[in-house]
């Protein structure tokens, strides 16, 4: 089964071929970052313009390198929420005009699913048993969520305020950093002190799913408020100081939740978990309280079009299809 399928939910305009739900055949991603990066974040209005400029471009690449034409799909799936409103219309009309072009059933995915479906695209073996915990971590979400099967999710936990991605944003934002924050945080990090001050860790309560980033936010600012920008190897240790603070939310409550919901599994995705920090601090938590740890490759943890595709696949195996009146859907739920 060959799958196209497209996403445009943000700033990524990608579009990937996958064989099986499994096999990566093209995988081309467009990325806006230049053109938001002067303004610190994601502007929506030039994210949709700049999808529709490129995103036919995109999926004749994607065919073009997977070898494949239109006629050799069996079907498309598209990302059709959560997201900008104006940048998933782009991915949603595009793949209608395929579906009613070529007369191939179409199907709309939930970005998030893509997400949880990332793991099995890997070479090595990461495929989850059926029931595990996902930890889902980016520039919009910061979210728990109980996987009892392909579709069946519920949600344990998520973000209050700002999602952990979206204060690494905010943050280097702050440090005059630039966008996005996360890569330039964890660079800058490696050299400096993660204990050299303490921020605090919100809604440490030993049950408690949630996550809340903003008073760390905060309480980066009140430091750099209190203590003046800092420089050189200062501006090192408040970086590390800030991603342990993270680091140290995530994987507490990960370790609660898998414990919480006995599960023996847990699957972590979104921009977030590019981080070597969290990613190698939840592999170190998973070996010592012996739960296993499934953690795409990074350029499948970030926004992609063939995680879209492999939760397509599943769906449209299941016989699901969606209308030419699909709509895009900005706050669209998993659970
Ligand atoms: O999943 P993603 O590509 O897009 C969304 O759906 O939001 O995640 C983007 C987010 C941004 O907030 C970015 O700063 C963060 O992921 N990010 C990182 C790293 N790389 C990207 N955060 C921490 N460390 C990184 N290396
Ligand atoms: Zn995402």
């Amino acid at each position: 089964m060959l799958v196209l399928g497209v996403e445009s939910s943000c700033d990524e305009t990608a579009a990937a071929v996958v064989r099986d739900g499994e096999t990566i055949l093209s995988n081309v991603i467009s990325s806006q970052v230049e053109i938001h990066r002067p303004y610190g974040g994601v502007v929506p209005e030039l994210a949709s313009r700049h999808h529709i400029r490129n995103i036919t471009v995109v999926i004749s690449q994607a065919l073009e390198q997977a070898n494949v034409e239109l006629a050799d799909l069996s079907g498309l799936a598209v990302t059709r929420g959560p997201g900008l409103v104006g940048a998933l219309l782009v991915g949603i009309q595009t793949a209608k005009a395929l579906a009613l072009v070529s007369g191939l059933p179409l199907v709309g995915i939930n970005h998030l699913e893509g997400h949880l479906n990332a793991p099995g695209l890997a070479a090595e073996a990461l495929l989850p048993p059926e029931r595990h915990v996902a930890l889902l971590v980016s520039g919009g979400h910061t979210a728990l969520i109980l996987v009892e099967g392909f579709g069946n999710y519920r949600l344990l936990g998520a973000s209050r305020d700002d999602a952990a991605g979206e204060a690494f944003d905010k943050v280097a934002k702050l440090l005059g950093l630039g966008y996005p924050g996360g890569p330039a945080i964890e660079r800058l990090a490696q050299s400096g002190d993660p204990e050299a001050i303490r921020f605090p860790r919100a809604l440490a309560q030993r049950d408690e799913l949630d996550f809340s980033f903003s008073g760390l936010k905060t309480a980066v600012a009140n430091h750099v408020r209190r203590h003046g920008s800092p420089t050189g190897q200062e501006v090192n240790h408040l970086c590390a100081s800030f991603q342990q603070a993270v680091c140290d939310v995530l994987v507490r409550k990960a370790c609660r939740a898998v414990k919480l919901r006995r599960v023996r599994a847990l699957v972590a995705g979104g921009g977030v978990l590019a981080n070597g920090a969290v990613r190698g601090a939840l592999e170190q938590a998973a070996a010592e309280q012996g739960f296993s740890v499934h953690v795409p490759p990074v350029a499948l943890c970030t926004d992609n079009a063939a995680m879209i595709a492999a939760a397509g696949a599943r769906r449209l195996a299941r016989g699901e299809r969606d209308g030419l009146d699909m709509n895009a859907e900005p706050r669209l739920r998993l659970s």
